[in-house]
Formats: structure tokens, sequence, C-alpha cells
């Protein structure tokens, strides 16, 4: 029957004891903001994504880091978890915390999951961005859904000494202690480089999104994938935010994926708050609007062009539609400038909705819908006649243009 399955991208799920996905968090599957043309999410995407693009490429011409963006968010628990060595007891795993399709998928917590199969296949450089899923209250700076950037990079024991002038005696790995600073099959010489790398890798995006002059600073933490762990912090409005997670990838990783003769680093980024912090967007939930007025406000090609959200109004809308016939000389700007001028705050958006020619005159005529609507009140009807009245007349006297 119907409610012994669940549909996700055309495949079927019995449903069993560990269900607890909900309609509402499946309705956000398809989402894919990250891949969305123009959205904050995306365009933080694009400008980590440049970094990389811009910073290494191989001698082939060709980028050194490819790029994972379309990896189904359905995963195994073995993806999620034991792959990246959580330990069995680990509160990740729980259903309070993960949302379970049932006790054989689940929906990624984090996007780190895909990292032992595209080790295994091959790769040594790539970035994967997805949508992942915790389950979390709703307010402004928490959702259940969100997004992230994950970064891996192995290096062979040539690659990663190619630096230095007398590389003779350094090696990768001994069988040693794990300590504070290193792992057991780790030297200190192999860590320590991999840590500056990624490091230098970590500051360089951080003050690309933020500025040369962005305070920064590191703290020690633990993930089960990575020792030793960092969390990158910057200064931002007067507290210390975390930006990032990252470290040495467990040697064991590696090993269990056939790159056992590598060692490499690996770093996760949350693009939801950055994106907000980017462009001053203050609730979380507005990331997930369909409101053209929001969209609208990011739609741009280049990535690094400086956007600060506008908010939008709560209050009622009204729109009146204006057609004219047009002169030669006309351009639609010319009335987007005098719609703002004499409308002001109230004008919240002009839009050309219909061109239209008169073949036996040989006659165009434009159409636009005017949206007015204000921050702090609801409009009147007649506020909006007055308007709409004055833009047609100066319309006309200024532009040139016929109403119709
Ligand atoms: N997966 C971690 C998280 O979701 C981030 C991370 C990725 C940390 C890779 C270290 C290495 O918080």
């Amino acid at each position: 029957n119907n409610y012994s399955e669940i549909e996700l991208f055309n495949q079927k799920y019995p449903i069993d004891s560990c269900t607890n996905i909900t309609p509402r968090i499946t309705s956000k599957l398809n989402k894919q903001l990250h891949n969305k043309r123009g959205h904050p999410l995306f365009l933080t995407r694009q400008r980590i994504q440049n970094y990389f693009y811009n910073n290494f490429i191989k001698s082939s011409g060709n980028p050194l880091f490819a790029v994972f963006d379309n990896i189904s968010p359905i995963v195994t628990p073995y993806q999620n978890f034991d792959s990246l060595l959580f330990p069995h007891d680990h509160p990740g795993r729980l259903a309070t915390d993960t949302y379970y399709i049932n006790s054989k998928h689940l929906l990624r917590s984090h996007i780190t999951a895909h990292d032992e199969e595209l080790i295994k296949m091959g790769f040594n450089a790539f970035l994967s961005v997805g949508d992942v899923f915790r389950r979390d209250e709703i307010d402004f700076s928490h959702y259940p859904a969100f997004h992230q950037l994950d970064g891996l990079r192995l290096f062979s024991e040539q690659e990663l000494f190619h630096g230095i002038k007398d590389p003779t005696g350094l090696k990768l790995f001994e069988n040693g202690n794990r300590t504070n600073d290193k792992q057991d099959k780790h030297t200190v010489d192999a860590s320590k480089l991999v840590e500056f790398d990624l490091k230098h890798v970590l500051v360089g995006i951080t003050q690309k999104l933020f500025g040369k002059d962005i305070k920064y600073r590191w703290v020690d933490c633990y993930f089960p994938f990575t020792h030793p762990s960092w969390e990158l912090e910057i200064f931002y409005e007067n507290e210390w935010m975390e930006v990032l997670g990252c470290g040495v990838l467990e040697q064991a990783i590696a090993i269990n994926a056939g790159a056992g003769n590598k060692v490499g680093w690996a770093f996760g980024i949350g693009l939801d708050r950055l994106a907000m912090i980017q462009y001053h967007i203050p609730d979380i939930r507005l990331l997930w609007s369909e409101d053209r007025r929001f969209l609208d406000q990011f739609n741009v090609d280049n990535p690094e062009t400086k956007i600060v959200y506008k908010p939008i109004s709560k209050y009622m809308c009204r729109q009146t539609d204006i057609s004219f016939w047009i002169t030669d000389s006309f351009v639609s700007s010319d009335f987007y400038d005098l719609v703002r001028s004499v409308g002001g705050d109230n004008i919240e958006r002009v839009a050309l909705i219909d061109i239209y020619s008169d073949v036996k005159t040989a006659r165009t005529s434009h159409c636009y819908t005017i949206t007015f609507q204000h921050m702090e009140r609801v409009i009147s009807v007649e506020e909006v006649k007055e308007i709409h009245n004055h833009i047609a007349l100066l319309a006309e006297q200024q532009l040139g243009v016929q109403i119709r």
C-alpha cells in the first residue's frame, strides 16, 4: 500500500522502524540551490570553486581539482559514517540527529560521505558540493537542510616533498606513535607539510572571500576522519565565527580506498552562513525563498559582483499596467528611472511584460507592470492611482511616448 514505501528520485524505499524523514524534508531534495544560477549559494560556491580553478592548474592546463556537484544525497550509513571511521556510539548516527529513509539509506549529514568512493575512483584532488541534512530546529540561523563544499587532496611522497631542496631522508610513513600533532603512521615531516599546505590554501580562500585584512584563528578540534583537526574562525561583527573544519586525512581512509601510498588533507565549508554574511541576508530561511523580489537581487553572472541584500517588504503589494507607443529613441532604462524618481520608496519593481509592433502604422508599443509596495505600510489604492497618473503624464512630457 501507499504507506509502506517512499519514492525518492524514482526509486522506492521500504519504510521500516528507522524511517524518520518527513514530506517537508523530502520536498527539499530536488531544490539543488547550489546548482541554481544566480542564487546566493551558487554564487558563494562559484567564488570558492574559482579560487581553486585560478590557483591550481595542471601542466596540461586543466584544473587540478575535479568538481562534483550532482551526487545524490541518498547514501548508506556506511558512506556517511563507517567509511569515515565514526565510532559505533557516535551521536551523529542517532535518529534524533540524522534523517533515515530506512535502516539501509539516509540523507547524507555531510558531503564528506563521498570521499571514500571518489578516492577509490582515482581522484587525488577534488571538490564536492551539495545539500546535506540534519535534524534541527528551525529559526533564523538553523534549517534542517543546508549546503557544504568539501575539498580533498592527496600527495605522493614526490609531490609533498617536491619544493624541498634536499629531500633525502624525508619519508611519508613510519611506525610511530599517535600524538596530538600526528597519526601513528605519519612522520612529523609529512604531517607538518600537509598541515602547512592545507592552512595556506584555506587562508587563501578566506582572504579571497572576506578581504586580505580579515582576522582569523585556528582552533584545535576533533573529527573522526582527520587528525590533527582544526576549525578556522574569523572575527566578524565583534565575534569569532566558525567558517570551516579541516584536518590531515586519517590514513586508514586512504588505505581502505586504495591510496595507502599517499597522505592528504580534507576540509569542509558550510555555504549557507557564508552566503548570509557576504550578502547581509538576515535569515537562513530566505535562501529557500522563491520570491522574485529575493532572487532577482542575485541575478548576476559574475560571482564577484558586490551585492547587499535589500529586505523585502511584508506588506501587501499593488500592481498597475501601463502601455504606450514608443519613439525611435526610447530606451526602457529611461522609463525605469522616471518611475523610480516619481514613485520613490513606493516602487518595488518595474518590468517590461509585452512588446507589440503595429505593422500598418510601423509603431511599437511597450507594456510595463509597475509593482507598488512600501517597507513600512500598505499603500492605498488612491495613492497608487495618483503616482501612476503622474508617471503617465511625465512619460508623455519627458520621454515623448504616447499612452494607449
Ligand atoms: N564534515 C565535517 C562537518 O560536516 C567538515 C569536515 C570535512 C571536517 C572534512 C574535516 C574534513 O562538519
